[in-house]
């Protein structure tokens, strides 16, 4: 994915407009904090995600697994890059929400560390970019069981 031309700026906006859609699905009763991704796969498709919350926390699933998750279920395993927007339900995103830690080893199992992106935005107009291997430099991920 180029970030650097205006084709690429173009598909990060449209990342992060489908992002803001999904967000609007989150299920967030406990921490009002709504999170939505829009995942980009090698194909072009986009796969969405929200966060949905679980009475007992644990079971709790963030916006990312639940567009990975969805993506491999509908039968893709490679991507390019994610775009994540997160914050307090009642309000439009006013800081960039990182992925968690769980999500960045999930991101791990299915994307080149260095050359899949992750875009963390406010607004389709105020994101920035990083690289999985910057979110999670020292990692233990499938090249560690020889695949
Ligand atoms: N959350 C996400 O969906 N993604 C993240 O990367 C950070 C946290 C969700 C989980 C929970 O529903 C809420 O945000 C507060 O932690």
């Amino acid at each position: 994915m180029e970030t650097n031309d205006e084709q690429g700026k173009e598909l990060i906006q449209k990342l992060i407009l489908t992002a803001l859609d999904s967000r609007r699905r989150s299920y967030v009763p406990y921490s009002g904090f709504s999170v939505g991704a829009a995942l980009l796969g090698k194909s072009g498709k986009i796969y969405c995600g929200c966060n949905i919350e679980n009475s007992s926390f644990g079971a709790t699933n963030c916006a990312e697994r639940t567009a990975f998750f969805s993506a491999v279920n509908q039968g893709e395993k490679e991507f390019d890059a994610i775009a994540i927007v997160g914050g307090k339900a009642e309000n439009g995103p006013s800081s960039y929400c990182p992925p968690c830690g769980i999500c960045r080893q999930v991101m791990l199992e299915f994307c080149d560390p260095d050359k899949f992106r992750i875009i963390l935005a406010k607004s389709k107009d105020d994101f920035c970019i990083y690289k999985l291997s910057q979110l999670i430099p020292v990692s233990f991920g499938p090249k560690d069981l020889g695949k």
